[in-house]
C-alpha cells in the first residue's frame, strides 16, 4: 500500500468536490493535510469556514491528521497564509495539489473582462502564488510534489469556457516548466485533467455519470503522482471514471524547404498535418527546424 506518513500535503479547494477526496484520501494514508477551501458559492462570490472545518473534523474523527484554512489562493497573501498554516502545524510543505477552482461559463461574445479575469486568477493565479509559496521550502529539503488541476475542456476546448479553457491550458505550460525548473531539486510537478461527479458538474453532465464518476476514482491518480515512488514529472493525465490516460503535446515530423512561399505551404498541407513520428519537446522541434 502507498503510504504518506510523516508527509505533509497542502490540498487546495478541499472543502468540497475533488479536493475533499483528495484530502480524505492522503489522510487515511498518513499524510498530515491542509485542508485548504474559501468556502464561496461556485461562481467564486461569498466566502464561509464551514466547508474546510467540516472536512478537518471528518478526518479528525478517522483518525487523521488535518487542520483548516480558508485563505483565498488567488492572492499572494492568501497563499503565503496557506504555506505559513501548514509550517505552523506540521513544519513543512512535502505536497500541493492545486485543486480550487470556479466557473463564470458564458460563450465567448458575451463573455466580460471580469468573468475572464477571476477564473484565470483562481486557478492560473491560485496555482502559482501556492506552488510558489511552497517552492523554498521544497528546494531546501531536496523534495516536493506538485499536482496541478487542468480539465479536459482546457485540453481540447470547450464550447461557453473560453476563460476556463485559457486557464486550463496554462496550467499545462506551468506544470511542464515547473517539472524541468523543479528536476534538480527533486520537485516533481504533474498535472490532472478530470472527470468526477461535484457541484461543478452535477449540472453538465448525465445523471448516469454520478456513480461511474465518483471523486474518489480521481484522487486514486493524484495520490499516486504525489508518492514517493512516482518517477513521472511533467506529464498530463485525463483521470475519470476508472480510466487513466496519458495526454502529450506532441509536433508532428513537418515539412520543410528552403522556399516556403504560402503557395509551398498550401500544397503540402497534407505533410504539414502529419502527426507521425512525434516530436515532444521544444529543443527536438529546434533541431527539426536546422
Ligand atoms: N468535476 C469535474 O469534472 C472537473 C473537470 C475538470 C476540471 N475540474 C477541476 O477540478 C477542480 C475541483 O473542482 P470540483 O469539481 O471539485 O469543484 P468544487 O466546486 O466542488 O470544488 C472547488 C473548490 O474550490 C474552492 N475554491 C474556489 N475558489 C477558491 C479560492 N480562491 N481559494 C480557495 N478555495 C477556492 C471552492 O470553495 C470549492 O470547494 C477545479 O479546479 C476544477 O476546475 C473538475
Amino acid at each position: 500500500m502507498l503510504r504518506f506518513d510523516d508527509r505533509v500535503a497542502i490540498i487546495t479547494g478541499a472543502g468540497h468536490g475533488l479536493g475533499r477526496a483528495h484530502a480524505l484520501l492522503l489522510a487515511e494514508r498518513g499524510a498530515q493535510v491542509v485542508v485548504n477551501d474559501l468556502g464561496g458559492a461556485l461562481d467564486g462570490t461569498g466566502a464561509s469556514t464551514g466547508p474546510a472545518a467540516e472536512v478537518v473534523e471528518l478526518i479528525t474523527k478517522n483518525g487523521g491528521r488535518a487542520v483548516a484554512n480558508t485563505d483565498n489562493v488567488a492572492t499572494p497573501e492568501g497563499a503565503q497564509a496557506l504555506v505559513q498554516t501548514a509550517v505552523d502545524a506540521f513544519g513543512k510543505v512535502d505536497i500541493v495539489v492545486n485543486n480550487a477552482g470556479i466557473l463564470r461559463d458564458k460563450s465567448f461574445g458575451k463573455m466580460t473582462v471580469e468573468d475572464f479575469d477571476s477564473v484565470l486568477a483562481v486557478h492560473v493565479r491560485g496555482s502559482y502564488l501556492v506552488s510558489q509559496a511552497a517552492y523554498p521550502l521544497m528546494k531546501e529539503a531536496g523534495h516536493g510534489r506538485i499536482v496541478n488541476t487542468s480539465s479536459p475542456a482546457g485540453l481540447f476546448g470547450n464550447f461557453g469556457q473560453a476563460n476556463y479553457s485559457t486557464a486550463k491550458m496554462g496550467l499545462v505550460g506551468l506544470t511542464k516548466t515547473l517539472a524541468i525548473e523543479g528536476a534538480r531539486n527533486g520537485i516533481k510537478a504533474n498535472a490532472i485533467a478530470p472527470i468526477a461527479w461535484t457541484r461543478m458538474t452535477e449540472a453538465l453532465l448525465p445523471a448516469e455519470f454520478e456513480e461511474k464518476f465518483t471523486p474518489e476514482r480521481v484522487s486514486a491518480l493524484v495520490a499516486y503522482l504525489v508518492h514517493d515512488s512516482c518517477e513521472s514529472s511533467g506529464e498530463v493525465f485525463t483521470v475519470g471514471g476508472g480510466r487513466v490516460a496519458r495526454v502529450f503535446v506532441a509536433e508532428g515530423p513537418g515539412w520543410k524547404t528552403d522556399d516556403l512561399t504560402p503557395e509551398s505551404i498550401a500544397g503540402n498541407w497534407g505533410s504539414v498535418m502529419a502527426e507521425q513520428p512525434y516530436v515532444l519537446t521544444a529543443g527536438d522541434s529546434m533541431k527539426a527546424m536546422l
